[in-house]
């Protein structure tokens, strides 16, 4: 299958950022090991601190990916925009999350792009990209 991850803003520093929240592993690093584990898939990965360049990397993995699996980082609970994207394509997309948004403070319970995506996986750390991945393959 053909796997587009895509990582919204602030996500470029998984490893250095908050790592009580998030952990001490860099995206890249764990990028090596989900493409070993899934090496007869192809896994594809984007990033951006942007909103509109997110956007546009939804628009343009309809048609080319057979899945999307998106960490939209606070974008995920302030950005209708991207929910409309997301609603938008008909390629199926994920909602990950490392920590779980619904334990932590009130702005992040809400999930303006969980009722556009296909599920949402949170509170797994780096292994909620690998269930992101799986509920894709089944
Ligand atoms: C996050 C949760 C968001 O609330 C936060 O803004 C992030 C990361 C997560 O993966 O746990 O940037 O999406």
């Amino acid at each position: 299958m053909k796997i587009l991850i895509i990582n919204g803003p602030n996500l470029n520093l998984l490893g250095k950022r908050e790592p009580t929240i998030y952990g001490n592993q860099s995206f890249e690093d764990y990028l090596d090991v989900l493409k070993k584990q899934y090496s007869s898939d192809s896994i594809d990965y984007y990033q951006s601190n942007i909103e509109g360049e997110l956007i546009n990397a939804i628009h343009s993995a309809d048609g080319e990916y057979e899945g999307v699996v998106l960490n939209a980082g606070a974008y995920t609970h302030t950005s209708i925009a991207i929910a409309d994207a997301i609603g938008s394509v008909s390629v199926p997309v994920v909602e990950v999350h490392l920590s779980c948004i619904l334990s932590r403070e009130s702005f992040r319970h809400i999930s303006l792009i969980a009722p556009k995506c296909k599920g949402s996986i949170m509170g797994f750390g780096m292994n909620s990209y690998r269930l992101g991945i799986e509920s894709l393959l089944f």
